[in-house]
């Protein structure tokens, strides 16, 4: 049976990025990674997926400003793209630092004419459902619970992408208890190695959600 085929879109560090590639030896031995693109050519995640000999390609919005075009196109052209790869069934926003527009999922929904398989479109937040939406998610969670002892946990969870940020059909998730007198170095860690486990999941339960259909 073909592999299915997966898109992940990085900003940055790409950790989450790395807990997918050493997935694929084990949980996700079905999966193929066609493509990473990165909204930034800084991103260590590139260096992560060349490694791997996986594609990378920097899709810049600064660049796109810098020559006058707008955000509009930046997100049509990324849909393109992504559509331009063949046949993917999900796109991942492994960290991917932008907000998503409209013109990029109705171009990936309504491309039944060039890709027969319309790609899902999921996004990792570190947060659970309805909380800490936006940036900085981990940072305000430790936060939020320095001043109200009584929170008791926060989380991760993968979740589909929509218009409206972070607030997608939960995929997966993941409770993270605080744990009193611990560092937010600490805590954020302990986030991140929950976001990896989450990701992976998430992907798992996407794809077999898919070939089932
Ligand atoms: C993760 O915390 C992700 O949830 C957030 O940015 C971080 C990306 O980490 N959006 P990495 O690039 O996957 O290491």
């Amino acid at each position: 049976m073909s592999k299915q085929r997966i898109v992940v879109l990085i900003s940055g560090n790409g950790s989450n990025l790395q807990a997918i590639i050493d997935a694929t030896s084990n949980q996700l031995r079905n999966i193929e990674i066609a493509l990473v693109i990165s909204s930034k050519a800084s991103a260590h995640g590139l260096t992560r997926a060349s490694e791997a000999g996986i594609p990378t390609l920097v899709h810049s919005l600064k660049s796109y400003k810098d020559k006058g075009l707008t955000r509009s196109q930046f997100d049509k052209d990324l849909a393109d793209i992504i559509l331009n790869v063949g046949n993917v069934q999900l796109v991942v926003m492994a960290g991917w630092m932008l907000i998503v527009s409209r013109e990029f999922l109705d171009r990936l929904q309504h491309s039944a004419d060039v890709n027969p398989t319309v790609p899902r479109v999921i996004n990792l937040h570190p947060a659970l459902p309805g909380e800490f939406s936006g940036v900085n998610a981990i940072q305000r969670a430790f936060d939020a619970q320095q001043s109200d002892p009584s929170l008791r946990r926060s989380g991760v969870m993968v979740h589909d992408v929509i218009e409206d940020v972070d607030m997608g059909k939960v995929v997966e998730m993941e409770e993270v208890e605080f744990i009193n007198g611990e560092s937010l170095e600490d805590f954020e860690s302990r986030m991140h190695q929950a976001e990896h486990r989450v990701i992976v999941k998430a992907v798992q339960t996407c794809l077999q959600q898919s070939s089932t259909k």
